[in-house]
């Protein structure tokens, strides 16, 4: 049985002043301290990026980015480049968030495209894959999984597939306190695995984070965590707290 490190990541969406940023990055520098058992990531805005990875030296906390755009740099007005994350301090950046993909339109040409472009510059990459409610009420969420993930990394060198973390989060867990059971979540991400072990090889399958993300609380971390294909937790609103983050960390690195 391969075993991977437990991955859990605070995506903290389009919230939190600089001030609040900032305390909440430093409790969670302070929670983690140096301990290195669980990768442990946060996902501040854009703009307090920065700020936030100046209270995080010293931890082993790492940055990331909850988007980033598909081009290097040159005319695109309001985005930002893989290169000025890297430079801000990331070493993460979100890819393909059910948000982006349905509230902001975005295709999965260019989610294939951003992700090519952001591991070419350096950046490890968390894309984000799961069904709508609709989706899974007709039973049609393995072809969404297998649609979403291979479209998102058609064309990957392996030294680049290792640089991937897989995210399921179903739509309809998304900030609705509806979490998926252990054996949901463990049902798609071993059907995420198996499609990665034909394609990809058994390297990049077993060595390829696969993490749960959708209504995810300390209380119900352990319970999903239990499951061994759930490699670790993409957390929205509990991670706006450093208390609940930090029990998720924590009880994620128990199992
Ligand atoms: P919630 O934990 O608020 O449901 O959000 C999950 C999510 O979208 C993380 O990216």
């Amino acid at each position: 049985m391969p075993t991977r490190k437990k991955f859990v990541a605070g995506n903290w969406k389009m919230n939190t002043t600089l001030t609040e940023a900032k305390t909440l990055g430093a409790a969670v520098a302070k929670g983690v301290g140096t301990d290195e058992r669980v990768t442990t990531v946060v996902c501040p805005p854009f703009p307090w990026l920065t700020a936030v990875a100046e209270v995080l030296k010293g931890s082993s906390v790492a940055i990331g980015a909850q988007n980033v755009h598909f081009e290097k740099k040159g005319a695109f007005t309001g985005e930002v480049s893989p290169a000025m994350l890297i430079e801000s301090g990331c070493t993460y950046a979100i890819i393909g968030h059910s948000e982006r993909r349905h509230i902001l339109g975005e295709r999965e040409s260019v989610i294939n495209h951003k992700v090519h472009t952001a591991l070419e510059e350096g950046l490890h990459v968390i894309l984000c894959m799961g069904e709508t409610l609709a989706e899974r009420e007709r039973n049609l969420q393995e072809r969404v999984f297998q649609r979403q993930v291979f479209a998102a990394c058609a064309g990957l060198t392996d030294e680049q597939f290792h640089r991937i973390v897989i995210a399921y989060e179903p739509v309809w867990a998304i900030g609705t306190g509806k979490v998926a059971t252990p054996e949901q979540a463990q049902e798609a991400h071993k059907f995420v695995r198996l499609k990665l072990r034909q394609l990809y090889g058994d390297n990049i399958a077993d060595a390829t984070p696969i993490i749960y993300g959708g209504s995810v609380t300390p209380e119900n971390t352990a319970g999903l965590m239990s499951q061994s294909d759930v490699d670790g937790a993409l957390v929205g609103v509990a991670s706006l707290k450093a208390t609940s983050f930090l029990e998720i960390v924590k009880a994620a690195g128990a199992v």
